[in-house]
């Protein structure tokens, strides 16, 4: 029998047409960022994908997800760690705060929210340390505010200037994964 894989169990378990305004479900299947609303997007498939592939997550761990948008990879990871463990999604726009909220709410894992991002706060210094990171928004330059949420043996995955980055503690080891174009992290 093949190994499960716990990244397409999770994209089997959290179908994207369900994250997605009515009017473009009938374009789930397109391998390309989807419009949802105050001009940010569900992010490309193929993109989240590699991110949660370098993510490697593991059940029970605590993750930050900035940039909740949809709320489709708040719930993604929320597969991932299963009910003993805890998802934060962070959203700057109140409106997809709402329906990313909505959203999830639909796929039934309570060990996940959604919440409204402080102004002015990057990630959730208050919660940290976090063993994972997962920033769907991209910054000029590496945020060290971030960096400082991981947890000694955390990991951070976010595209800066065009690049995926993975950092990788103890140390901070930052490794580079190729090119992706992603809404501006504000
Ligand atoms: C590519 S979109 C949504 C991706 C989302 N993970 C999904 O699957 O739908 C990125 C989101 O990051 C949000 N964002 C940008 N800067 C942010 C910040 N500093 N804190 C939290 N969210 C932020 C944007 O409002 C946008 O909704």
């Amino acid at each position: 029998m093949d190994p499960v894989d716990p990244v397409a169990a999770a994209f089997d378990a959290t179908p994207r047409r369900d994250f997605l305004p009515r009017g473009v479900r009938f374009r789930a299947s397109y391998d390309g960022p989807l419009g949802i609303a105050a001009g940010q997007t569900n992010s490309q498939p193929r993109t989240v994908e590699a991110m949660l592939r370098l993510l490697d997550v593991r059940p029970g761990q605590r993750i930050l997800d900035v940039g909740a948008g949809s709320g489709w990879t708040t719930a993604l990871l929320a597969h991932l760690v299963g009910p003993a463990g805890e998802v934060l999604g962070l959203e700057l726009e109140p409106e997809l705060v709402e329906f990313g909220g909505r959203n999830l709410a639909g796929v039934d894992r309570p060990w996940a929210s959604i919440r409204l991002a402080a102004p002015g706060v990057l990630g959730d210094p208050g919660g940290a340390p976090y063993d994972r990171v997962l920033v769907s928004a991209e910054p000029d330059e590496l945020p060290q505010d971030l960096v400082d949420q991981l947890a000694d043996d955390g990991v951070l995955v976010i595209p800066v200037a065009g690049t995926m980055l993975r950092v990788r503690n103890p140390g901070g080891v930052v490794t580079s994964h190729g090119r992706y174009r992603f809404v501006p992290l504000r």
